[in-house]
């Protein structure tokens, strides 16, 4: 079994009469993507703020890379990007990365340069942070959370307000950092259509209480998962496709609707481009994703 980088047992934090967290069970292990999915004031940030050390919680108990205890030094190793982070408007991408590796005690100069380097934002040179994009704030968030190179990686939806050219290229670098830095990922996320097929692992929690954990090949095998392939020649690639035990139904504009589970995307999309068909776009239908949530939730409203 490999190595708990975060771990929740009967995590509970109240406000007042609310209960914000009730009875929390969540495993986060070494190499994950943890998509940590919830509608909005389900207790996403809050679990959140208590991973962090931002808030105490009510009751139960956490450990951070295995550890129970004296975990301000644990939470060393973690870089965050929780709430919306604190950039200076008049400052540059390097002024706001210095202030922030100052402010965190990193003796390493050279991570401001290798965090601007990996978010891609070494071009903004003067620019103020005040005239960045949306999607270059984000980033520089994102940079900030990475000085000092951190083993695990939390980030509070990250995606909200990102055109979907933004969430794509977010997730681009989201993936990069997981796959060759080894970096664990905790990402939270309404919408769980935003983290699939870039989750390794789903948590849902829904007013507070954790409803399910499971893999994204559970997942998978969850539901039924529409593709959507446009192809230059669609009934070419449906008889290309007949020996997969799959439905394909020819859609007008060279789509193919492909249900029942195909093996792996990656493999028909090589059947298809090996049998000298051009795959021009690919889908996984969303839908049936918020579908799956909502079951999950579906009664307890
Ligand atoms: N400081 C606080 N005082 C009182 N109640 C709070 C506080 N922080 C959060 N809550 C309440 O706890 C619940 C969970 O809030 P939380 O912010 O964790 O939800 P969330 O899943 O992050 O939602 P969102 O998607 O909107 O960010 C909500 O009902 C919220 O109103
Ligand atoms: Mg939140």
């Amino acid at each position: 079994m490999s190595e708990t980088v975060f771990t929740a047992q009967n995590l509970t934090k109240k406000y007042k009469q609310l209960r914000a967290l009730d009875d929390v069970r969540m495993e986060v292990r070494r190499g994950d993507i943890y998509g940590f999915v919830g509608e909005n004031g389900a207790g996403k940030t809050t679990l959140i703020r208590v991973l962090a050390g931002l808030a105490a919680p009510s009751g139960g108990q956490i450990t951070l890379f295995g550890k129970d205890s004296n975990l301000a030094k644990e939470r060393r190793r973690i870089g965050g990007m929780v709430e919306s982070p604190a950039v200076y408007p008049n400052f540059t991408a390097k002024e706001n990365l210095e202030v922030c590796r100052l402010q965190r005690g990193i003796a390493d100069k050279g991570s401001i340069q290798r965090a601007l380097e990996t978010v891609n934002l070494t071009y903004t040179g003067k620019k103020k942070a005040k005239n960045f994009s949306l999607g270059m704030k984000q980033r520089l968030g994102l940079a900030m959370a990475l000085l000092g190179d951190p083993e695990f990686l939390i980030l509070d939806e990250p995606v909200n307000g990102l055109d979907p050219a933004g969430i794509m290229e977010f997730r681009e670098l989201l993936r990069k950092l997981n796959a060759e830095r080894g970096i664990t990922i905790l990402i939270s996320s309404h919408l769980l259509g935003e983290l699939f097929q870039l989750a390794t692992n789903y948590g849902f929690i829904h007013r507070g209480k954790m409803l399910e954990q499971i893999t994204l090949a559970e997942l998978n095998a969850k539901f039924k998962k529409q593709l959507y392939i446009r192809v230059d020649d669609a009934p070419k690639a449906a008889s290309l496709l007949a020996p997969e035990k799959l439905e394909v139904e020819c859609l007008p504009a060279n789509i193919l609707r492909i249900s029942g589970g195909p093996p792996s995307n990656a493999g028909l999309v090589r059947t298809l481009v090996s049998g000298g068909v051009a795959v021009e776009e690919v889908v996984l239908r969303g839908e049936a994703l918020e579908d799956y949530y909502m079951s999950l939730i579906g009664g307890r409203h």
